[in-house]
């Protein structure tokens, strides 16, 4: 494709409906899809199961599975008011998609305008601040390839708590700086992100910090969930939502508040095919996980995790539909054609969900009205020169 992308704000009234837990879905399908058949034995997409694999799931004492409700994503969104951007949605006109035979319309939801660029801040400031006094006092800690970090950073920042980080040393820079300044104390470790979990915990049991995890822990699910909740408010008429799929945080707060309150909505995952092992779980009924040094291949930073939490797991499998990926090439053109119009810088994680409605129509439901959420705009601004100098 090679046309251009014109955008412009939307807002209207809320869309929310319904209320409370939902029901199991049952299990999403256990086969293992054609492409991974193929290319498992190349050693491609070579992954192998998390410990624990099927059985490492997210249980309460009494063995249920910590699902998170409506409510906990509405205290979130209570507790975020004047701290995060309501970020309003954009509305996309796709030149060759205005077309008789493709009707589609796409609507933007930018979290690269929160005031650390990134999503990030919802799931960080809602735990942090749901933390007792006492244990803010003993300052927190996490372990982030960069959007955390300074979600983290900030939120901590502004609830008077020190922050520790632990980032790989591939991290961009933009990311470790704004980190920094935001006063958080810095430690790099490799870039395996199983590593940096690691680092954390041995420092925590050291210093007695809490931990605040970038996705598997209920309050951060919770805050990203907020995001759906301003998309129905926003657009009640939406059919699909696309979310992009790191650790999975992100994905299981948007498709909790999504389909607790509007079951019929879809909502897709979208992964950079190099680091697919969320799909590899949801299709598998297992955790997939996939060794750092092919992960690490993606320009996509934000989504070079290993395997996806099993918390997050829990709510994928129970609300995400189903979960697509787009290639390296596919997410520079979406950055591009998203920098010249509507004028909107997204990071290669950003640009994920925008790629998968882009170029990959033929996998994702057939509706009419769709929206894909800019989870970041954090990139290096020698790349984002190099990218605008490059044609389409
Ligand atoms: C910009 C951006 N988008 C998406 C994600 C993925 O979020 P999650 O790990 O919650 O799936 C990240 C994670 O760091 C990110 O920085």
């Amino acid at each position: 494709m090679s046309s251009s992308v014109g955008c412009l704000a939307t807002y209207s009234q809320s869309g929310v409906t319904g209320n409370g837990r939902m029901q199991q879905s049952g299990q999403k399908s256990n086969v293992v899809p054609p492409h991974l058949q193929k290319t498992r034995g190349q050693g491609t997409l070579d992954y192998r199961e998390a410990p624990g694999g099927s059985l490492n799931r997210s249980t309460n004492q009494s063995g249920e599975s910590q699902i998170i409700t409506l409510d906990d994503i509405r205290e979130a969104q209570a507790r975020l008011r004047d701290i995060t951007v309501r970020t309003g949605l954009i509305r996309c006109h796709v030149h060759e998609l205005d077309s008789a035979t493709d009707s589609r319309q796409l609507y933007l939801k930018p979290e690269n305008l929160q005031p650390i660029g990134a999503f990030k801040l919802r799931g960080a400031y809602n735990k942090i601040a749901s933390l007792s006094p006492e244990e803010r006092n003993r300052g927190v800690i996490t372990y982030s390839s960069g959007n955390h970090a300074q979600g983290v950073a900030y939120a901590a920042r502004a609830l008077g708590a020190k922050a520790v980080i632990v980032m790989p040393n591939n991290a961009p820079a933009i990311k470790r700086d704004a980190t920094a300044a935001l006063g958080a104390e810095i430690v790099l470790v490799g870039p395996g992100s199983l590593e940096r979990q690691l680092k954390a915990e041995e420092l925590a049991a050291q210093h007695g910090y809490v931990i605040v995890p970038p996705y598997n822990d209920e309050k951060i699910i919770a805050g990203q969930g907020t995001i759906g909740l301003e998309i129905l408010e926003d657009l009640p008429d939406v059919e699909t939502v696309l979310v992009p799929v790191g650790g999975g945080g992100l994905s299981s707060g948007v498709a909790t508040a999504i389909k607790l309150s509007r079951p019929n909505i879809k909502v897709i995952g979208v992964e950079p095919e190099l680091a697919a092992d969320a799909q590899a779980s949801l299709r598998t009924g297992k955790i997939a996980q996939f060794p750092a040094e092919q992960v690490s291949r993606t320009i996509a930073d934000g989504l070079r995790t290993q395997s996806i939490g099993p918390i997050n797991f829990e709510h994928i499998r129970q609300f995400v539909d189903d979960i697509v990926t787009v290639t390296e090439d596919e997410i520079l053109k979406t950055m591009r054609r998203l920098a010249t119009n509507p004028k909107t810088v997204a990071e290669p994680s950003g640009a994920v969900a925008t790629a998968a409605f882009l170029f990959h129509a033929d996998k994702l439901p057939n509706t009419r009205i769709n929206v894909a959420v800019i989870s970041g705009g954090n990139i290096d601004p020698q790349i984002l020169a190099q990218l605008q100098q490059k044609t389409t």
